[in-house]
């Protein structure tokens, strides 16, 4: 390609982008509250902490006001959660709709905009473009939350993902005790603050064993990591979920533990942590603020990429 080429392209990929932004930010305007679930590594129950969140949030809100975002390109999991495997975006010619879960729940999974298995490998280069522009097009209309479960880690997948959602009120930090290295939470923390996104708090999960029989708690790995490691980093500590089989056997058949499991110690901290995170929406932000920094953000890497 010839320089002259290479910079008209150039161009008319950053001009695309910022069009597809701009898109982006109309449809998701009439959102009250976009929340993150993060983590520095996989396989912490990011996605049973997203899932059990939009169903304590859709038991207190409106009916058909909580929305989940299941941007996980490696293995979007929120489907099987809800027991939605199998559902599809409505699409219409007026744009795509979110499928309805159980409760109302909203759900767009990346599982429903990139059939093809080959695409999380290419998922860096255009194909940015391409989720851009894919994710613009639904039509969310009017949520008081949307909670996204990011891709594990705090790698350039997730950090695309971070880019694209306009104003987020924060993240939720999930981790687990075993993971007493400091440094992968640390990553989180750091990751969240690049972005200039406040920190809603950590969650410890797979904190302590119940027993299925006696149902004692039992300390598996060191307690109290989570809390000190908090406390050192200077954001709020919002919880500790038990290790319970229950909560994985509940979660395969798609029946999120807050309500099939309601009277068990997982389910009661889980509902101290959803008060929390309610506190921290309602009072804890100064919107218009941070709204402005995202923005620039946002522009700025728009013409890194483009
Ligand atoms: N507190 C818990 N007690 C028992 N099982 C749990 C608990 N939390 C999560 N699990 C189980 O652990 C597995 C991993 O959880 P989950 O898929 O939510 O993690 P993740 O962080 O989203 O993983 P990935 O990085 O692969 O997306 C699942 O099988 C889930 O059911
Ligand atoms: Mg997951
Ligand atoms: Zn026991």
């Amino acid at each position: 390609m010839s320089e002259a080429a290479q910079a008209q392209h150039t161009r008319v990929g950053r001009e695309e982008l910022e069009e597809q932004e701009k898109k982006l930010r109309e449809r998701m305007s009439k959102i009250k509250h976009k929340v993150a679930v993060i983590s520095g590594k996989g396989g912490v129950g990011k996605t049973v902490v997203t899932v059990n969140l939009a169903v304590a949030f859709a038991k207190k809100c409106n009916p058909g006001k909580v929305g989940i975002l299941d941007a996980d390109i490696h293995g979007p999991c929120v489907p099987r959660m809800l027991g939605m495997k199998g559902d599809i975006l409505r699409v219409c010619p007026l744009g795509a709709f979110p499928a309805t879960g159980p409760l109302g729940i909203k759900v767009v999974s990346i599982d429903f905009l990139l059939p093809d298995q080959e695409t999380p490998v290419i998922w860096r280069g255009p194909l940015k473009t391409s989720a851009i522009r894919q994710l613009s097009d639904i039509t969310w209309g009017e949520l008081d939350l949307l909670l996204i479960d990011l891709p594990p880690g705090t790698g350039d997948e997730a950090l695309s993902v971070m880019q694209l959602i306009p104003e987020m009120d924060g993240v939720i930090i999930v981790t687990m005790p075993s993971e007493v290295s400091q440094d992968v939470v640390k990553k989180a923390v750091m990751f969240a603050r690049e972005l200039n996104v406040p920190i809603i708090g950590v969650i410890e999960n797979m904190s302590g064993l119940i027993c299925p029989n006696c149902g004692a708690r039992i300390d598996v790995f060191k307690s109290g990591g989570g809390e000190k490691m908090a406390e050192e980093l200077d954001i709020n500590f919002l919880g500790k979920i038990p290790l319970d089989p229950r909560i994985s056997e509940a979660s395969d058949e798609g029946l999120p533990f807050v309500i099939s499991r309601v009277e068990s110690p997982a389910a009661e901290e889980f509902m101290r942590i959803v008060g929390k995170i309610e506190t921290f929406l309602t009072k804890n932000y100064v919107k218009t603020e941070r709204a402005q920094d995202t923005g620039e953000k946002l522009k700025n890497n728009a013409s890194d990429t483009g």
